[in-house]
């Protein structure tokens, strides 16, 4: 507890009903036991700055929102969005971000890993307005990442910064970290542009900028991960090279169609795989091994579009069979569609490969806009 002369500085230096200065955006997914220690932590670090902590939780099953929520009722700096259906760390930071009314953004994990000691100095580089932006480093002298667990992790952080600087108009020693600060109207200006996908909310704002930003980049210590675990995968991975193609192609790249056209043509192979099993281990008949290697096939597409395409609106438990459901709906139908009109084409005098690929083409855009919708709810 900090003590009541301290308390009175702050008051002294806050007006009571003015926005804070500084909102620290923390995005968290099963944290509950970082929660406490990491806002000690804050409290500690930011003494004489009128600040806030905003929790972004994507309804986390072990009841992080709920113990963001126990302290915020005695902490007024406290407060908590918990999203629910939804999941991801880029677009929980933008969604943070966006409700704060203060006049600098900070982002950084809930997990204890970041150096929150760097903040008073961040913020102050902001201050004096010759930066725009000031980024946790661990790549320059005086910052390390020790606590990065295991050689893979290095390796592959290593290959993703370089492959990030390929990209990057500003030199950025590490354009991974997840520990950044920010006026929140240029926040605000870039938010539009943002791809909100997967990890890297640093890297995809500095490409959102129009102009150069001035980084300063300030030496940070990654901690080592005490309590929970991490959660980023293979599939983070994919998420951004998927981040650096949109951004690469001007954002006019609709990404997820075509992660969807690509589980589509991988079902394709799944499709032939299973028949040709069939054929060759059962006496079942053309049609019975058709209808079958079509079912697996939606499966399988349902599945990796779930894990992939939709990742971010991942569906669970009694909503995946639900989804499910309607996904082998919505992709019958589609079929009836291509089958139709490239039956119409093909009576017309079209050419049959033309007439082929317009009812494919259909198909897929049907199979995507509908499931989209209605599947997966993203609009
Ligand atoms: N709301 C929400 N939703 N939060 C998430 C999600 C999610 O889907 N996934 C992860 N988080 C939260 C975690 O709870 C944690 O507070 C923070 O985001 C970082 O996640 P970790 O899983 O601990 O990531 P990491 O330690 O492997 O990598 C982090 O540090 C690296 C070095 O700075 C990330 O910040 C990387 O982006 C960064 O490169
Ligand atoms: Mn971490």
């Amino acid at each position: 507890m900090p003590s009541l002369t301290v308390l009175d500085e702050q008051h002294a230096q806050e007006q009571p009903g003015t926005a804070p200065v500084l909102s620290v955006i923390i995005p968290c997914y099963n944290e509950r036991p970082n929660v406490a220690p990491m806002i000690r932590k804050l409290d500690a670090a930011l003494t004489g700055i009128a600040w806030e902590v905003i929790y972004v939780d994507d309804n986390s099953p072990d009841g992080t929102a709920e113990e963001v929520r126990r302290i915020a009722r005695d902490n007024g700096r406290v407060r908590c969005i918990r999203r629910i259906g939804r999941r991801g760390l880029a677009s929980a930071v933008i969604e943070g971000a966006l409700s704060s009314s203060a006049d600098y953004v900070a982002v950084i994990d809930g997990d204890l890993q970041h150096d929150e000691t760097r903040l008073p100095l961040m913020l102050e580089a902001l201050q004096a307005g010759a930066y725009d932006m000031a980024v946790g480093s661990r790549h320059v002298a005086g910052g390390d990442s020790a606590g990065l667990g295991g050689r893979w992790r290095h390796l592959l952080s290593d290959g993703g910064i370089r492959l990030a600087r390929a990209f990057l108009p500003v030199p950025l020693s590490d354009p991974m970290s997840g520990f950044f600060m920010l006026p929140r109207p240029l926040f605000e200006n870039l938010a539009r542009g943002l791809n909100g996908q997967g990890f890297k909310i640093l890297v995809d704002l500095v490409l959102s900028s129009p102009v150069k930003l001035r980084v300063l980049e300030v030496p940070a210590r990654f901690r080592e991960r005490t309590a929970g675990e991490s959660k980023m995968d293979a599939l983070v991975m994919i998420q951004f090279i998927g981040l650096l193609a949109d951004k690469a192609c001007g954002g006019v790249l609709p990404l997820r169609f075509f992660s969807f056209a690509l589980v589509g043509g991988l079902g394709v192979f799944v499709h032939l795989a299973v028949l040709t099993l069939l054929r060759k281990t059962s006496p079942l008949s053309f049609e019975a091994g058709q209808m079958i290697a079509t079912f697996v096939a939606m499966g399988f597409n349902f599945q990796l579009n779930n894990m992939i395409t939709y990742r971010d609106h991942r569906l669970r438990g009694a909503r995946l069979w639900r989804g499910l459901m309607l996904f082998v709906l919505v992709c019958g139908l589609g079929a009836v569609a291509n089958v139709g009109i490239a039956q119409v084409l093909y009576e017309q005098n079209t050419a049959w490969t033309a007439a082929g690929a317009v009812g494919a083409v259909i198909g897929v855009v049907w199979n995507y806009a509908v499931s989209a919708t209605l599947v997966w709810r993203t609009r």
